[in-house]
């Protein structure tokens, strides 16, 4: 299946873009219908580019017909603002399988193998990838966190900005994914005083001046949300994000690719606890559905008006 039947488009033009109008094209990840409709749909009413990102463990639990049933269903045609990417693939194989589905991007992960395994697995997927017009996306450094299984990571290591020339010029990726202080999930980091590693980025962006940049693990984890959960009956303590500031900043220095997921989750979460204990007696999934599907719609044109400064870009 090639991607351009769906109506997307690969990452090339939405970096080079972005780099130019200094803003990131936001990345979220979504796994079932109302993400992907709240996701799809904040990105239309705010005019922005958008990549919807699509974990392996998301493309198991939605199945790969369905994934492409809803694809389909975007009617994408001539929009020419989408581009629909696999996060964290963890081997070729897994990238492979992707772009038969229809992907317009891939990331390959191999952030935790030893530089020059990372270099080797980055060629063969972008020399494959290419053949069929998907961009691809690898990382150097590796970011700590709770997520799938291929990217489990207790330790962090930044990027070391010396490595980065190299490791684009021998794999020819389109976009590299850095660690600068950022990790996935909701736990991030112990207090708002702690800074991005801004001069690390200053670095790279130094060395590769016009070469897009990634930033994962950006989840701002809005504390509102965190207060709703808790007042309906959860449980989640000491969760912090990144700064709104920080995110800003980074934009503003080549960042060019922001991803999200956690906050996503942390709305639908709020939206359903919220909506269930307010009208105990419904037991109507689309009510309360909706409301998490409306939170993380809310939530994405935020972020997109305030932290992406991608709205009205198209
Ligand atoms: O960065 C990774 C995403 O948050 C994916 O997580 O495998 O639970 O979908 P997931
Ligand atoms: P968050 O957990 O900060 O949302 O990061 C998501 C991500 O990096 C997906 O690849
Ligand atoms: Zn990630």
């Amino acid at each position: 299946m090639d991607y351009k039947d769906f109506g997307l488009v690969n990452t090339k033009k939405m970096f080079s873009d972005a780099l130019s109008g200094h803003y990131a094209v936001p990345a979220f990840n979504f796994y079932n219908m109302e993400t992907l409709q709240a996701i799809i749909n904040a990105a239309h009413d705010t005019h922005s580019p958008v990549i919807l990102a699509v974990s392996e463990s998301a493309l198991k639990y939605m199945g790969t017909d369905l994934l492409r049933g809803m694809i389909w269903g975007l009617n994408l045609k001539d929009s020419n603002s989408v581009a629909l990417h696999l996060d964290h693939g963890s081997s070729f194989e897994s990238c492979i399988q992707a772009i038969e589905l229809g992907f317009s991007s891939v990331m390959i992960d191999g952030s935790k193998l030893p530089f020059d395994a990372n270099v080797a697995l980055a060629k063969q997927v972008a020399d494959y990838a290419h053949q069929y017009d998907v961009s691809v996306e690898a990382e150097l450094g590796v970011l700590s966190g709770i997520e799938d299984e291929n990217t489990k990571s207790s330790k962090s290591s930044y990027t070391n900005p010396d490595d980065v020339v190299n490791f684009v010029n021998a794999t020819n990726i389109d976009s590299l994914a850095i660690a600068i202080g950022t990790s996935h999930g909701a736990y991030k980091r112990k207090s708002n005083d702690e800074e991005l590693r801004f001069d690390i980025l200053d670095k790279v962006a130094q060395q590769l001046p016009d070469f897009p940049l990634v930033l994962h693990g950006a989840s701002s984890i809005p504390q509102h949300f965190i207060k709703t959960i808790n007042e309906f009956g959860g449980k989640i303590s000491n969760a912090l994000g990144i700064p709104v500031e920080q995110l800003k900043r980074a934009v503003e220095k080549n960042i060019c690719k922001i991803n999200v997921d956690s906050d996503s989750r942390l709305a639908f979460t709020a939206g359903i606890r919220e909506a269930l204990a307010q009208k105990p007696e419904n037991f109507n999934p689309r009510d309360y559905l909706g409301v998490g599907l409306k939170n993380i719609y809310d939530n994405c044109v935020e972020e997109i008006k305030n932290i992406m400064n991608s709205a009205n870009k198209l």
